[in-house]
């Protein structure tokens, strides 16, 4: 195909090695940090024989048009609404230009590299592996990579602060990896935390009142003691589930995206099951393991058995899969095995576009800070997540657990001026975000909820009435601190605090927005179930929906604040806030409603 053309072609271009000098031999900086990201180390120089698994994102040559087609299909009032693309119309959305794909294999010969040593290459041609020394490496990207050291997580990486490309490429190549993707993946915000303060329910008492098992009627009150401790009845409850009864379980799934070395236990979903959800105890969830994920039962995890306890029981009967992507594996200095590229959403994000069936709705609660994730990546991360939309998937992810921002809030541009610190990807507008709440009458935003404006990616039209009417609202407040023209977050809140979890088959509380997304994911998966079941197509992507006036169905929550970085934070108000904005408070309604459009 493609390659062996481009190997004869190469072996010509061999020949003329002087005007494909000049053209390689022109490097135009990529990317670059004025300075080692927070909480890294220089450690030492790496061999130069030492491998790596060097990954290039090609530009999509029709970017522009599936975000317009994205945009056409999850809009209401669209034609197109609802009609998603299938796999093979998303990847001809997103393969590269032709052009594209001839100037790397030119320049990969150009270093030498024969096709065959391309060692993978996406569905849609879009991301090329090839494995190299660091010395080659080095050579190609014009830098000089370095043994990096996160003390606090004692990972090692290989990465470098600076990369260049030869200018010819610069337009068809979007990044290579490992390049200056720090991620401080083990510190990563998992946004869910114990909290030791909330006593959790005790084994034997009486917790009839908290087990659903029979319809509630439709006026049913939560329970007082969903104001401090959230079941999956509080749950159901308070978000008027209980009474709908999911009829598409056949086409119809909910998935989480699990990183970190975090394993679901499975014992422990029983026992949280006989214990809170007992018609559902027997039920299982499918693991897929990306990346060479593993699925450890001796190591339950805190953040994955929360959003496996709580978003496949509120959901239930809905089937569930848990995707279990690899993280960082230890570092090994040695020239046999290439290091992991440690890119874990790029991992995951490219393995579910290759999958035909993706889950119509998929929750996932990690982040970084927005400013620590190179501009490239990001921008390459969203489009990627924009594709998983225009799929049909509704993507949801935490807004964070630090309110406006966590730590001393400075800049890492050189300037260390203190702003507002959004997260990632929390802030790319094709996800939908959700913050956190606390009690049940009336609901109130929770302090630790995370949200504001990227300063990455602008605001989108669907959100100008909402947010400008907020902006209008708070006057001065915060001037300076944030980018009022950024796409604001979160869109969605749900409970996010006290959840009882059963943890190595004991129960602990657990809170976090990291909560709140599965919470609402196992929502979301309920409408989708009440469409399908009425022959109609997902929701997809949610956002343009959640900023149409009027959508009946939701509940605002008006009050709360999330302060951060020395300051108060944003308060919430009544319509769209960066705190908590509204939740879906009454599904069953809702679904009714998608009648409408
Ligand atoms: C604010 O956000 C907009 C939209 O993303 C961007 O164009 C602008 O450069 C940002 N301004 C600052 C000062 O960061």
């Amino acid at each position: 195909m493609r390659w062996s053309s481009a190997l004869v072609l190469g072996l010509v271009q061999l020949c003329l090695a002087s005007p494909h000098a000049k053209r390689w031999g022109d490097m135009v900086e990529k990317h670059s940090w004025t300075q080692i990201p927070t909480g890294w180390e220089y450690h030492s120089a790496p061999s130069p024989e030492q491998l790596l698994e060097l990954r290039l994102g090609l530009k999509p040559h029709k970017m522009d048009e599936l975000i317009s087609t994205l945009y056409e299909v999850s809009d209401p009032a669209h034609e197109r609404y609802g009609k998603h693309l299938s796999k093979e119309e998303a990847d001809a959305f997103i393969a590269p230009h032709p052009k594209a794909v001839e100037s790397v294999e030119d320049w990969l010969q150009h270093h030498g590299i024969d096709p065959s040593e391309v060692t993978h290459r996406s569905d849609a041609g879009d991301w090329v592996t090839v494995r190299v020394s660091v010395a080659q490496a080095e050579k190609m990207l014009g830098t000089k990579y370095g043994v990096y050291h996160h003390a606090k997580s004692s990972d090692y990486v290989v990465r470098t602060l600076r990369y260049s490309l030869p200018r010819d490429l610069h337009s068809h190549v979007d990044i290579v990896t490992p390049t200056t993707y720090f991620g401080t993946f083990r510190s990563m915000k998992a946004t869910s935390f114990i909290q030791p303060e909330i006593t959790p329910l005790e084994l034997d008492v009486d917790t009839e009142s908290l087990k659903v098992g029979e319809a509630l009627s439709p006026d049913a009150v939560p329970p007082t003691s969903c104001n401090t401790v959230i079941t999956p009845a509080c749950l159901r409850t308070l978000y008027n589930t209980a009474n709908y009864t999911p009829k598409a379980t056949a086409q119809n799934s909910i998935g989480l995206a699990g990183y970190l070395e975090e394993f679901g236990n499975r014992a422990d979903l029983q026992t949280f099951y006989n214990r809170f959800l007992p018609n559902a105890a027997g039920s299982s969830y499918t693991t897929v393991r990306v990346n060479n994920g593993q699925d450890d039962q001796s190591d339950p995890g805190v953040e994955a058995n929360l959003d496996i306890q709580y978003a496949f029981s509120v959901a239930f009967p809905t089937p569930g899969v848990y995707y279990s992507t690899a993280g960082r594996p230890p570092f090994v200095a040695d020239s046999q095995t290439p290091t992991n590229t440690n890119e874990p959403y790029l991992d995951w994000v490219n393995f579910v576009l290759s999958q035909s069936t993706i889950p119509q709705t998929i929750s996932t609660s990690y982040g970084d800070d927005e400013q620590t994730v190179p501009a490239d990546y990001r921008t390459s991360v969203c489009n990627q997540l924009a594709v998983l939309g225009a799929r049909g998937t509704t993507v949801l992810f935490s807004s964070g657990d630090f309110g406006v921002g966590g730590g001393d809030c400075l800049t890492n541009d050189g300037t260390r001026r203190k702003l507002f610190q959004p997260a990632f990807p929390a802030s790319c507008p094709f996800v939908t975000t959700v913050g956190g709440t606390i009690r049940t009458n009336p609901e109130v935003a929770v302090s630790f909820s995370g949200g504001g404006f990227s300063r990455a990616f602008p605001r989108p039209a669907f959100q100008d009435a909402a947010v400008s009417a907020y902006l209008n609202a708070i006057g001065n407040t915060n001037s300076g601190l944030f980018n009022a023209s950024g796409r604001a977050y979160p869109d969605l809140a749900a409970q996010g605090q006290g959840f009882q979890v059963v943890i190595g088959g004991r129960v602990s509380s657990v809170g976090g927005t990291s909560a709140s997304s599965p919470t609402v994911a196992a929502i979301v998966a309920l409408l989708n179930d009440a469409r399908l079941a009425a022959g109609k197509p997902t929701l997809g992507w949610l956002n343009p929906l959640i900023y149409k006036d009027l959508l009946p169905g939701f509940n605002d929550i008006t009050s709360g604040s999330n302060p951060g970085c020395g300051t108060n934070g944003f308060t919430a108000r009544a319509g769209w806030d960066p705190v908590s904005c509204i939740i879906l408070d009454q599904p069953t309604l809702v679904a009714e409603c998608f009648d409408c459009f």
